[in-house]
């Protein structure tokens, strides 16, 4: 929606749209296209080899020609938790607006809106409990004002003529069609549930689990972990290889006992470059989670170290 309703028709050539190295897919591709359409150049803030994001390096992210800055508020592969209040601040001063993909913080760590004065925030449902298929986009006001609709229909009118159309004030502007009602109950759910839990305890509770996980795992052979070893600023996922064995391989093994990991390259193809591997094991570290479930981790770790060793 930002993409296509804000960012197309403000775009010219020469302009730059600025993301990280660390994005997942959501938050890459539509930048790549919108770049593409309108002549505006997609620049990348590369990463150190923690994962941390390199804002010394990227030359010209705050200049005169950025237009956006999109990042990730929490890596989905490295679990690292960005300065994000520091871009948006420094980006602020110069009239850059800011957009954070908060998908992986929503529901994990606190997050506000107004403390972090970002423009744009983009969340989705199914990573805080909720359905999949929806999520949830803030916006200031006056970016508001300036974002097209990009779905037309039933719902979002004001008057329809054969000349022309108005629309009805946001947020019904923007949400065109009959609603998705029952997944937004579901959402409504999810939010209260994580809530009543509290999201600093959430956040304590899993990255304690991931810190641990972090050690167990590092006392295995050949086991990398990718993203900060400092656990102030990861949130609870955790991401590694084994040398010699395949993610896919070491999240079968994991599957069969029982361990739910996920393996693969998470949506987040320009990292794995970065990384330079194919793909990650992922270990996401939830509420329910007990310190047994990181023992159950680490033996399953050992156990594909010893099928796949014979
Ligand atoms: C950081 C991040 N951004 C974006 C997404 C994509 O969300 P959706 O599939 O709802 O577009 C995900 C995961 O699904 C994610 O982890």
């Amino acid at each position: 929606m930002v993409a296509q309703g804000w960012a197309r028709p403000l775009l010219r050539p020469g302009d730059e749209v600025w993301v990280s190295r660390m994005e997942h897919h959501a938050n890459f591709l539509p930048w790549q296209q919108v770049c593409r359409e309108t002549g505006a150049q997609l620049r990348v803030i590369e990463l150190d080899p923690e994962g941390t994001l390199d804002l010394d390096g990227a030359m010209g992210l705050y200049g005169p020609r950025t237009r956006l800055i999109s990042l990730c508020h929490v890596s989905n592969v490295l679990g690292i938790i960005n300065p994000i209040k520091d871009v948006i601040d420094q980006a602020t001063a110069r009239g850059i607006p800011v957009l954070v993909d908060a998908t992986q913080s929503v529901g994990h760590i606190p997050v506000d809106v107004n403390d972090l004065g970002c423009d744009f925030l983009a969340f989705s449902a199914h990573k805080m409990f909720g359905p999949s298929g929806i999520g949830a986009l803030y916006a200031k006001p006056e970016r508001l004002d300036e974002m097209e609709p990009l779905l037309l229909g039933g719902g979002m009118v004001d008057q329809v003529e054969d000349t022309g159309s108005s629309w009805m004030p946001y947020p019904a502007k923007f949400e065109a069609g009959s609603p998705n009602l029952a997944d937004a109950a579901g959402f409504a759910a999810a939010a209260e549930y994580i809530d009543n839990l509290g999201l600093e305890a959430i956040h304590s509770y899993t990255s304690d689990l991931a810190h641990t996980a972090i050690r167990k795992l590092s006392r295995l052979d050949g086991v990398e972990i990718y993203g900060p070893g400092d656990s102030a600023r990861r949130g609870g996922i955790v991401s590694f290889n084994v040398a010699g064995i395949h993610a896919h391989d070491v999240g079968q093994i994991a599957g069969e006992m029982g361990v739910a990991v996920r393996a693969g390259h998470h949506c987040c193809q320009p990292l794995m470059h970065h990384l330079g591997v194919a793909a990650t094991v992922r270990a996401s570290f939830s509420p329910y989670n007990l310190s047994e479930d990181v023992d159950a981790l680490v033996e399953a770790v050992s156990e594909a170290q010893i099928i796949f060793r014979q």
